[in-house]
């Protein structure tokens, strides 16, 4: 809900103890919107996006594209987009910084206009962010990149061409960007060793349903026929996994029950079965989900994260809350991000009992949290910060909203229907 514009920071304040109740339909997946968006430059005629969440991370990469040349309109939770009129190729560095997954235009700038530049994107709350794995794999598709300056100066001088791309690890954003330049690339690329993430399905669904030639998405091994012209289509973004573990997770924190709408279980089955280990009981039924919680919940006992489809890293946080108030101890092991642990802190400031060792958490459950003033320091450990909340005794204040606002659509307006007490001053 946007709040007035007094210049002062924004808080979330919650007032914890009263158990969910309610059904909830899952928001679209921003983590499939933002490479779609990127997809609808290499496509002539329009692109409508339906179940688009209304998210700053999505507004900034509408930015991008408008400021690229592009027709965008939004009605609601509906984005149409237009790349015929794309008219530049470079991303100026303000937009970089805004959202750092800004670098999946990259492949897609350069195949639709043979040049790209943007400035690097910085490291992020995460830790160091490097994208040597996305340029490693478009220079296999001949592509030219020249680093000077804090910029990417990219060229593709004889056209993208196919070629065999083994990544050396599983990168969401590398394989995004490698599908996006491979698409229209002159012949047939072959992608090992790929992200399997749902996201990178929807990606390759879409683009086939502009006419592109992709298969095995979602596996290891993914097969691109690059074909010159893709025409814009009509699609309807896949439901996001992670923003229905975070409301299973404030749920499940509070004693209470969802009833999730729009959801799509088989992308979830290492979150779900996280939760069943503390005694909450699952329902799912077509694209519905629902969660009843324990009296007391029990501890996850070990959570690592994983490339998909193992356990998934942006839903640690959540679930470390629903770990934090478990009957027991817990040991997370963050195996993708460097620093991904900044909410134990903020947990810890709520009557948590978290140790963080490097990759490994220990948290030994207690049996309450109680509220205080906590900062969110990047998008999923602030919306773990607000799941705290709902659960702490007392009022927590939740500094930094903006950070949850990437990613969480109507969050609190979300929350308040299912019955938690949470407002924004
Ligand atoms: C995507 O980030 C998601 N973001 C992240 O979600 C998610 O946490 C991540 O995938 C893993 O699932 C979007 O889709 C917009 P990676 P991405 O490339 O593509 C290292 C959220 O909260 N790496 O799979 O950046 C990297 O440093 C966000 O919604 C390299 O070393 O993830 C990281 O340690 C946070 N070199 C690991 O790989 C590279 O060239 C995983 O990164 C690229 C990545």
């Amino acid at each position: 809900m946007a709040s007035m514009d007094t210049g002062r920071p924004e808080t979330i304040v919650t007032r914890g103890g009263y158990p969910l109740h309610g059904e909830l339909t899952v928001q679209g997946a921003k983590n499939s919107t933002l490479p779609l968006l990127a997809a609808a430059l290499l496509c002539r005629g329009e692109t409508v996006l339906h179940n688009c969440p209304q998210l700053s991370d999505v507004d900034a990469a509408v930015r991008i594209l408008r400021r690229l040349g592009c027709r965008c309109v939004r009605r609601g939770n509906t984005l149409s987009v237009c790349a015929d009129t794309m008219c530049r190729c470079d991303i100026p560095h303000a937009m970089m910084r805004e959202m750092r997954s800004s670098i999946v235009f990259l492949g897609a700038i350069l195949a639709r206009a043979g040049e790209a530049v943007l400035s690097f994107p910085g490291g992020c709350e995460l830790g160091p962010r490097p994208i040597d794995l996305h340029l490693s794999a478009l220079r296999r598709l001949g592509a030219e990149i020249r680093e000077e300056h804090g910029c990417l100066f990219c060229t593709a001088p004889k056209g993208l061409r196919g070629s065999h791309v083994a990544l050396a690890f599983p990168s969401v954003g590398a394989t995004e960007n490698l599908i996006l330049a491979a698409a229209t690339a002159e012949g047939t690329t072959i992608l090992t060793n790929a992200a399997r993430e749902p996201e990178i399905e929807d990606l390759a669904g879409y683009l086939n349903q502009c006419g592109a030639r992709i298969r095995g998405a979602g596996e290891s091994c993914v097969i691109i026929e690059g074909l010159p012209t893709l025409t814009g289509t009509e699609y309807t973004v896949m439901p996001d996994r992670i923003a229905a573990a975070t409301y299973m997770a404030a749920a499940a924190v509070t004693g209470g029950t969802i009833l999730l709408k729009n959801v799509n279980s088989s992308h979830l089955l290492p979150v779900l079965s996280a939760f069943e280990e503390t005694g909450c009981s699952l329902l799912q039924s077509g694209t519905e989900l629902f969660l009843r919680a324990p009296e007391r919940l029990l501890p996850v006992r070990h959570v690592r994260t994983m490339p998909y489809p193992g356990f998934p890293t942006d839903a640690q946080a959540p679930v470390m809350v629903m770990a934090a108030v478990g009957n027991g101890t817990s040991i997370f092991v963050e195996n993708i991000f460097e620093s991904r642990y900044k909410h134990a802190g903020e947990l810890n400031r709520l009557g948590a009992k978290i140790k963080v060792e490097g990759k490994v958490a220990v948290i030994e459950g207690v049996p309450a949290l109680s509220g205080a003033p906590v900062s969110a320091q990047e998008l999923r450990g602030g919306a773990a910060l607000v799941t705290a909340g709902l659960a702490a005794q007392g009022e927590t204040q939740i500094l930094n909203p903006a950070y949850i606002d990437r990613g969480y659509e109507h969050l609190e307006e979300n929350l308040r229907r299912l019955g938690a007490e949470i407002y924004r001053i």
